[in-house]
């Protein structure tokens, strides 16, 4: 695959959303494995804007669990060695070219902490990065998006469907992804528009109805029947359905033999009106990470898996955006039928 300006661009272009100056040191995360295509992106143009790119590349780690993983924005590769460690840390931007991504990764805090910001960029095809790359500027929007999440103490979500989940808010970790790392100790996606919440532990309950259409992102795969998942105290204790959706939901939720897999990970909606829901459709799977479905405007987006806050650690993931349900904080609707309200300014 050849270097295209019109790439180039899109990366210059998110660059510039996180404040690179000319003369700054950039240092480029990547591993053995990372899309070398997206590497080559990024250091291009990091130096077009005069920047000085230093890449950082590990070893991709041999797997050794049970069953694939797949993007769950946690990367392993930088295995806290100092060196890496030290590289990373300090004032000053981080692209992260890292397969899975750092954005759950357990160095991370340690990583922001020490004034770096951090751009992940998610492992996608270009194309999908440069059709998602406009003068769109969603930042204030998910701004007020994570305030209202962080005022709320309750979360609610319904769809014709069947979805009927009732979710604490009070105490939850609070996120929102506007696609530009601008500030030190920030982390941020790119494609970005999504607002999010860890709940702490036992504030998930209800039933929740993946309907055709819907995506387990694990798998990269639209649901083409229903899957009714019961949820009591955050875990799922049910999952129906006879169809072979069901079935490999079952399956890979299994082969962990944790019971956590089966817990909440992240509750939150897509805020990004150029992301699509279709777009899955478009491309192998080698050449996305679905980003863009998490990011779609007016998902509700279920994860299982890892949770913080909850104090619950896991490799089991699944990100399950969704359509056509309605999402209220504390009463207010925020989506309606799959529709972002007019709320966020
Ligand atoms: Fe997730």
């Amino acid at each position: 695959m050849k270097v295209q300006e019109k790439w180039l661009r899109a990366f210059e272009q998110t660059f510039r959303k996180c404040k690179v100056e000319p003369g700054e040191i950039v240092r480029i995360l990547a591993e053995t494995e990372s899309r070398a295509i997206n590497i080559e992106l990024a250091e291009l143009a990091l130096a077009r804007m005069g920047a000085i790119p230093v890449k950082i590349v590990v070893p991709s780690l041999p797997s050794n669990t049970p069953v694939p993983v797949r993007s769950t924005g946690a990367s392993h590769v930088v295995q806290n060695m100092p060196p890496v460690l030290q590289a990373l840390s300090g004032p000053g931007l981080v692209v992260d070219l890292t397969v899975e991504g750092l954005l759950h990764a357990p160095e991370l805090p340690r990583i922001l902490e020490s004034g770096a910001r951090v751009i992940m960029v998610s492992n996608e095809h270009p194309e999908i990065l440069d059709r998602l790359t406009t003068d769109l500027d969603l930042t204030s929007k998910v701004k007020n998006g994570v305030r209202m999440l962080a005022k709320a103490q309750t979360m609610t979500v319904t769809s014709a469907a069947g979805t009927h989940l009732d979710i604490t808010l009070s105490g939850a970790r609070v996120g929102g992804v506007w696609g530009g790392a601008d500030r030190p100790g920030l982390v941020q996606h790119w494609p970005g528009g999504l607002c999010l919440a860890f709940p702490k532990a036992d504030a998930v309950n209800g039933t929740l109805v993946l309907d055709i259409g819907d995506v387990n992102l694990t798998f990269k795969r639209y649901l083409e029947s229903q899957i009714v998942l019961h949820i009591e105290n955050d875990y799922i204790t049910r999952i129906e359905g006879k169809s072979l959706d069901a079935e490999l939901m079952r399956s890979y939720m299994q082969a962990w033999e944790d019971r956590n897999a089966y817990a909440v990970s992240h509750v939150g909606w897509g805020m990004n009106p150029q992301a699509r829901w279709d777009a899955l459709q478009m491309f192998d799977k080698t050449e996305t990470n679905g980003t863009e479905i998490r990011a779609f405007a007016g998902n509700f987006l279920y994860s299982t898996g890892a949770n913080d806050m909850a104090g619950r650690h896991t490799l089991g993931h699944f990100d399950l955006p969704m359509r056509n349900c309605t999402i209220q904080l504390d009463g207010q609707a925020v989506v309606d039928n799959g529709q972002l309200c007019e709320v966020f300014g």
